[in-house]
C-alpha cells in the first residue's frame, strides 16, 4: 500500500546487476539497456507510482531509492497496460546473456570444493522443476494468450540454469547420473486460482533470486560467482514478470477482492508454515539451508520483509511484515461476505 505522492527515485549503479525487474514492472520509469539501470522519468501517475514501489520491493540488490515529493500532492489514477507479452518479453531480450559469453575460463577447480558442488548440485536440481510447471502453466492458463506467448520466454530462460550449472559441474569433474534430469522435473501441486498460482511463483522467484547472491556472499569460486549472478538477475526478473500479470489479473477482476484474498492466503502460508507448502523452491530451500555454511555464504533467511511488501503492494492492501497478513485476511473475507448495500 503506498500513498501517491510524486516521489524522486535513484540508482546506485555500481551495484546494479542488471536483472531488468524494475523496468519490467515500470516500463516508462526505468530503463536497461547496455550497463546498469536508469530511471528514465519519475512517475505521473498512481499506477505508475506503485509499480516503482514494486520495483524497489524487486530489487534483488536493493539499490533503488527515493525522495519524497511534495507533502499532499496526489497522482492521478493512469491506465495499467492491456499488452504485456511484447513489452515483457523485450525487457528480457534486452538483458538476455550469451552462455558462450560466460567467463568460463576463470574456473578453479582448486575452489571447487565438495561441499561447493553439493550447493550447485542442489540448484541444478532445483531448477528442472520448470518442465512440470510449464506443463501446468499451459494447461491453467492457455486462455490467456499474452501470458501462454511470455512462458514460452520463461521456460527457454529457466532451461539455462540448470544447463549452465551442470556445465560447471562438469568442469569440477562431476556428471550427475542419467536420470538426474528426470527424477528433478518430478510435478509438484499447482494452487487452484490464477492469482495464487502467480503469487507462488513471484515469492517462489524472489526467494531463489536472493539465495543466489547470498551464494555470492561467501565468495566460493569465481566462475561460479558470475554464473549464479546471471541466474539471480534472471529470477528476481521472472518474479518481476509474474507481478506484472498478476496485477493484471487483480485489476480486472469481477470480483478482486477474492482475488486479494487468494493471494494473501499463499503468502500467509509462505510465513506460517512455509516447510509445509509444497513448492519445490521450499524445498530445494531448507536442503541448501543445510548446505550453504559449507561455502562461508551467511546463514541463508529468506526476504520476508520484500515478499510481503510486494503482495501488499499487489493487492493494495496495507501488508509490511508478517503481522499484518492475518488481520487483512479477516478485513478482506469480511467485505467478500459483506451484505450487498
Ligand atoms: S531491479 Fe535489477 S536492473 Fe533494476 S536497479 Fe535493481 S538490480 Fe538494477
Ligand atoms: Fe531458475
Ligand atoms: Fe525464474
Amino acid at each position: 500500500m503506498i500513498n501517491s505522492a510524486p516521489r524522486a527515485y535513484a540508482i546506485d549503479a555500481r551495484a546494479c546487476i542488471r536483472c531488468a525487474a524494475c523496468a519490467t514492472v515500470a516500463p516508462d520509469n526505468f530503463l536497461v539497456k547496455a550497463g546498469p539501470a536508469r530511471v528514465r522519468r519519475n512517475p505521473t501517475t498512481a499506477a505508475e507510482a506503485l509499480g516503482c514501489e514494486a520495483a524497489r520491493a524487486l530489487c534483488p540488490t536493493q539499490v533503488i531509492t527515493f525522495t519524497e515529493g511534495t507533502a499532499g500532492a496526489e497522482l492521478p489514477a493512469g491506465p495499467l497496460p492491456t499488452e504485456l507479452y511484447s513489452p515483457v518479453m523485450e525487457v528480457a531480450e534486452a538483458v538476455r546473456w550469451k552462455v558462450e559469453d560466460l567467463p568460463w575460463a576463470s574456473f578453479d577447480p582448486v575452489k571447487a570444493t565438495p561441499g561447493l558442488r553439493a550447493v550447485v548440485r542442489e540448484m541444478a536440481y532445483s531448477e528442472q522443476t520448470t518442465f512440470s510447471a510449464t506443463q501446468k502453466f499451459m494447461e491453467a492458463f492457455g486462455a490467456d494468450t499474452d501470458f501462454s506467448q511470455w512462458i514460452s520466454v520463461w521456460f527457454y530462460e529457466e532451461t539455462r540454469h540448470p544447463h549452465v550449472l551442470l556445465k560447471w559441474l562438469a568442469l569440477a569433474g562431476e556428471i550427475p547420473g542419467k536420470d538426474f534430469v528426470t527424477e528433478g522435473r518430478a510435478s509438484q501441486p499447482f494452487m487452484k486460482s490464477q492469482t495464487g498460482t502467480l503469487v507462488t511463483n513471484i515469492i517462489s522467484e524472489m526467494v531463489a533470486a536472493h539465495a543466489y547472491l547470498q551464494m555470492v556472499g561467501g565468495a566460493p569460486e569465481p566462475l561460479i560467482t558470475k554464473l549464479v549472478e546471471r541466474l539471480s538477475a534472471d529470477e528476481a526478473r521472472h518474479a518481476a514478470s509474474f507481478f506484472t500479470f498478476a496485477r493484471r489479473i487483480i485489476g480486472k477482476a469481477a470480483q478482486p477482492d477474492r482475488e486479494r484474498l487468494e493471494a494473501l492466503k499463499v503468502l500467509h502460508f509462505w510465513f506460517s508454515a512455509s516447510k509445509s507448502v509444497s513448492h519445490p523452491v521450499n524445498a530445494s530451500m531448507d536442503r541448501l539451508k543445510a548446505l550453504l555454511p559449507a561455502v562461508g555464504a551467511p546463514p541463508f533467511v529468506a526476504p520476508y520483509d520484500r515478499l510481503a511488501k510486494i503482495i501488499g503492494l499487489l493487492t493494495q492492501l496495507p501488508i509490511e511484515t508478517a503481522a499484518d497478513i492475518g488481520p487483512q485476511m479477516t478485513a478482506q473475507t469480511q467485505r467478500i461476505h459483506a451484505p450487498a448495500p
